[in-house]
């Protein structure tokens, strides 16, 4: 089974989930810093003030990745980092590192993926109002200029936002992740305020020169119950009506304003339902459809749902009444996320269809498992096999059309899994928290081997 000739071998992470060094070189407070500081956040009581000291160890991390032979490293920049009161005066100590990261990167052969934003607004920001405020789009736009200005004569991989759905609906629906808001108006004021920074940056790389831009989702088939195992299952009138439904919330929110530069019905029905469509200002729709080369797809497991009537919204989810979240008869991680390798296809599949105009890339794909780390091994078996299955779903989604440009795994290492803490670990890269050493698992291994045959 082998990929295409220049299909993108890599591995992701995120600056708060490795960093640490959270004081270091001026760096300003994030909501990530705050909400993990919050006890009863963060399971465990956990913190990225350490992670996986990648800011001191970072050259050892790069000559890791080399002898694994990534091709690619997808890396988030910390903006509070560059800006640490998120406007205003830039911090040159603060880009010196991601200017040594790039430079050490490209001295190893391996393509550094910028992306401007994985959740660590900051605090500064937060204060104003931070997503559901719409100068905090005007600000990001401001930022990620900085950043362009000073890694762009050598970064040509560029993505704004990762994951718009999980900042918006966990960070100000729910509550699980920072800045830890519960209110499903404000939830859908942050993701028109994600989507507009997002075009804002977007047409200000555009015209710094950048070469490849791209908007990172979690996207996920919205499944019924009986289509888990069997893709030919044709569900009932109302069930296929709450999995579309679902559907626009969690996908189409995000890619048909950012493609075709329009929200779907459901969406606006879901804002009216909850503080209106005020804040979604004329032209705002024009900026967010700005020009992108690449959709980077984390993917994970699937959505599963089934028609409710009666049940009030998931908090998680503003306009999702009268839809009940079901569970899939399928087998789990360490996460209790259901495993469905061709889950993954269907997506890449569909979504190849729906947005013919832009290249696909899976930006993240892995799980955690419980790991034992023994005489210096860890015999990762289920995680090689999850990422052996999936990799086999992207190879037929790549026979059947899907313009697929390369494959990153989540995770490089082991780290500060966001409200879950380090008790979930998705490296393919071990971590011994006390000791900070790493320890290639089996599936690095393993993907090394993938790497160097492009196929399995
Ligand atoms: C994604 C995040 C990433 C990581 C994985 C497990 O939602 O983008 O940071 O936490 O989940």
């Amino acid at each position: 089974m082998i990929f295409p000739e220049n299909f993108v071998w890599g591995a992701a992470t995120a600056s708060y989930q490795i960093e640490g060094a959270v004081k270091e070189d001026g760096r300003g407070q994030s909501i990530w810093d705050t909400f993990s500081h919050t006890p009863g956040n963060v399971a465990g009581g956990d913190t990225g003030d350490v992670a996986c000291d990648h800011y001191h160890r970072f050259k050892d991390d790069v000559a890791l990745m080399r002898e694994l032979r990534l091709a690619a490293y997808r890396f988030s920049v910390a903006w509070p980092r560059v800006q640490p009161d998120g406007a205003g005066a830039i911090n040159p100590r603060g880009l010196a590192f991601y200017d040594r990261l790039v430079d050490e990167l490209l001295a190893a052969g391996i393509a550094p993926y910028v992306t401007l934003y994985h959740w660590d607004l900051p605090q500064a920001l937060e204060d104003r109002g931070g997503w559901t405020d719409r100068d905090t789009a005007y600000r990001f736009a401001d930022y990620a200029q900085a950043v362009h200005a000073r890694l762009g004569d050598r970064v040509t991989h560029w993505a704004t936002l990762n994951e718009p759905w999980v900042a918006a609906f966990l960070g100000y629906g729910n509550g699980v992740h920072a800045p830890g808001r519960t209110n499903p108006a404000d939830a859908m004021r942050a993701a028109h305020h994600l989507l507009l920074g997002h075009g804002l940056a977007a047409r200000r790389l555009r015209e710094a020169g950048a070469e490849s831009i791209m908007l990172v989702v979690n996207s996920a088939p919205v499944l019924t119950p009986a289509q888990v195992n069997d893709p030919s299952a044709v569900p009932g009138e109302a069930d296929a009506a709450a999995a579309r439904r679902i559907d626009a919330l969690l996908t189409r929110q995000f890619l048909d304003p950012a493609l075709y530069g329009r929200y779907p019905a459901e969406v606006l029905a879901a804002a009216e339902r909850n503080g209106g469509t005020g804040h979604i200002q004329d032209g705002d729709l024009e900026i967010i459809n700005a020009p992108i080369d690449l959709v980077g797809i984390n993917y994970y497991n699937p959505c599963v749902v089934e028609s409710g009537p009666g049940l009030p919204a998931d908090a998680a989810w503003p306009g999702s009444e009268d839809v009940r979240f079901a569970p899939a008869d399928a087998p789990t991680t360490a996460m209790g996320w259901p495993i469905v390798p061709d889950g993954l296809s269907r997506l890449l599949v569909r979504l190849s269809k729906d947005y013919p105009q832009v290249g696909l890339m899976i930006t993240e794909n892995g799980a955690a498992f419980d790991d034992v780390l023994d005489d210096g091994r860890v015999h990762d078996a289920e995680r090689v096999s999850y990422l052996d299955g999936h990799l086999r779903e992207v190879h037929r989604a790549i026979e059947s059309g899907a313009d697929l440009r390369g494959y990153l795994v989540w995770s490089l290492l082991d780290n500060f899994e966001w409200a879950e803490g380090y008790r979930r670990r998705f490296g393919i890269v071990h971590v011994d928290y006390a000791s900070l050493s790493r320890v290639p698992k089996d599936s690095a291994l393993w993907f090394r081997d993938v790497i160097a045959a492009n196929g399995l």
